[in-house]
């Protein structure tokens, strides 16, 4: 692996790299949860439309893990706050 791929950005939101994303799997990381986990990876802006069959194509090449075997990040919809209005009745 050279210099150029360890420091390829794979989720272009969060500026994680390859080697970050490697990292993560040599530490025991085998599903993309807990390669979110660990590294941020899929937790940016687009919420993981643009790197997730990236980082799973890449788990499935550095730790053996089947395709099937490898499930979706888990949705979770970012919360925003939500305006309060008193309403009384005259
Ligand atoms: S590219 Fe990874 S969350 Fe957007």
């Amino acid at each position: 692996m050279s210099a150029l791929d360890v420091e390829r950005v794979i989720c272009r939101c969060e500026e994680i790299t390859l080697g970050e994303i490697r990292k993560a799997i040599k530490e025991g990381a085998r599903d993309v949860d807990a390669v979110k986990r660990m590294t941020r990876a899929g937790m940016g802006l687009c919420q993981n439309k643009t790197c997730y069959n990236l980082i799973v194509r890449i788990i499935h090449e550095e730790a053996g893990v089947e395709l099937s075997k490898l499930k979706p990040f888990t949705v979770r919809p970012p919360v925003r706050p939500v305006p309060v209005k008193c309403w009384r009745r005259e």
